[in-house]
């Protein structure tokens, strides 16, 4: 292994949950003090800490008689099995609080994640990164060779969606190919530190889809982030506590997750006073024209005015809602109004007139008269784009 960079002491917890876990948990603390432990740098003092959910199956007594060989080695009883999610909340706060944790790891009793990873994600934290996963689906990773076409599909159909759900189309969509990994190492200082422990209040689910959700808050932190391959073992003994409500539970973590996020709920605000806009500019079109025609004989000008009219009142409606609603964290108020006002409309001529119209005279001199496509094409890739980016950058500008 590489020689750690930074020589300070600090102290990684490898926090493992068990459930019915005591033909595992003995030979892999065993393991991981024997084997894993002594190959590592001496500036990590490595600890283990067994969350047990008060397993029927003697898990704890087993994990007890290991404390009492190995001094690094800490026993969580909790009252009963309560969801692998709130067993890693309890266990980093522990972690924290009596172990003097600087990173915790998220480690499985079972074997199913190689003990030899571990030095690489301590070696990946030493170069300065603060949230490392274990990946089943990049180069190196992989599932268990026994793994049926069944199991297979779910997980990566299951890993997709969430991914998708969660981060399209932004970089983490490309950057986390495996959101429902189990192997993960996070650092203590900004990240858990800034976390709600509180399981029952914080967790959207206290069993398997946690890890999305700590996923999710640990990225949105700002966390570098890195994938390191995980060759996924089958399980070497016991069963898993994995439920049938798990692939609903991830499905609806990753929706809510994206759901609540400031910047999707913003752009959902955003969609909605465009679209009231949309609607007050063909209604108010009908009013205008209706109140216009009894006093203009022109029919031309009678519609030419009655859609300036129209669009002004929609660019009215765009700017009040958005400022009272969408934007109401940057709202415009007293003597700025009128300025902000003027530029808004400015750049609604813009973005919604000036812009879209070139770009439908360019692509039918080269590409012929489609005019329909042009006008979607230009709603939706012009002026939607671009009036979210004058919004965002210059009229509700975040002080
Ligand atoms: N204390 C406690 N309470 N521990 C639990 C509970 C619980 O309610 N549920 C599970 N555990 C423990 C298990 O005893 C095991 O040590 C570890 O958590 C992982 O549980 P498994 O039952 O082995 O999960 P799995 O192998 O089906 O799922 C694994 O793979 C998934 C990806 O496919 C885990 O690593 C998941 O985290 C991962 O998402
Ligand atoms: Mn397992």
């Amino acid at each position: 292994m590489a020689k750690a960079i930074n020589s300070k002491p600090e102290t990684a917890v490898i926090v493992i949950p068990t459930y019915n876990e005591a033909e595992n948990i003995g030979r892999m603390i065993e393991y991981l003090c024997t084997k894993t432990f002594p190959s590592l740098d001496k500036k990590w003092q490595m600890k283990i800490l067994v969350v047990d959910g008060n397993s029927p199956d003697g898990t704890g007594k087993v994990v007890e008689k290991m404390a009492k060989k190995y001094k690094d080695v800490y026993l969580y009883t909790e009252t009963s099995k309560d969801g692998i999610g709130a067993a890693y909340l309890k266990g980093f706060k522990y972690a924290m609080d009596k172990l003097k944790a600087d990173y915790v790891f998220e480690f499985d009793g079972d074997f199913q994640h190689p003990p030899e990873t571990i030095p690489l994600m301590l070696q990946a934290m030493d170069e300065g990164y603060d949230y490392v996963i274990g990946s089943r689906k990049i180069k190196g990773g992989s599932n268990p060779k026994g793994w049926g076409f069944k199991r297979v599909f779910f997980s990566e159909v299951g890993g997709f969606t969430a991914r998708f759900l969660m981060f399209f189309p932004f970089k983490n969509f490309f950057k986390v190919t495996d959101p429902t990994t189990g192997l993960k190492v996070t650092r203590v200082k900004g990240f858990i530190d800034k976390m709600d422990m509180d399981y029952s209040r914080h967790l959207i689910t206290k069993s398997f889809g946690y890890k999305l959700q700590l996923l999710y808050e640990t990225l949105k932190m700002g966390a570098k982030f890195k994938e390191i391959p995980l060759e996924f073992h089958v399980r070497n003994a016991g069963e898993s506590k994995i439920e049938s409500k798990t692939a609903k539970d991830i499905f609806l973590v990753a929706f809510k997750m994206r759901w609540r996020d400031e910047f999707t709920q913003k752009f959902l605000k955003f969609a909605v006073v465009g679209g009231i806009g949309f609607l007050v500019n063909i209604i108010g079109g009908r009013i205008f024209k209706n109140l216009l025609t009894p006093r203009i004989v022109s029919v031309s000008t009678v519609n030419g005015l009655a859609n300036a009219l129209a669009a002004e009142l929609s660019i009215i409606s765009n700017f009040t809602w958005n400022n009272l609603w969408t934007f109401s964290k940057e709202k415009i108020t007293g003597s700025s109004i009128l300025g902000k006002f003027l530029t808004f409309n400015a750049s609604s001529l813009v973005t919604g007139i000036l812009i879209p119209s070139l770009i439908i005279a360019l692509l039918t001199n080269l590409f012929g008269d489609h005019f329909l496509i042009y006008q979607i094409i230009a709603i939706f890739l012009l002026t939607i784009p671009l009036n979210w980016l004058v919004y965002n950058k210059i009229i509700w500008r975040k002080k």
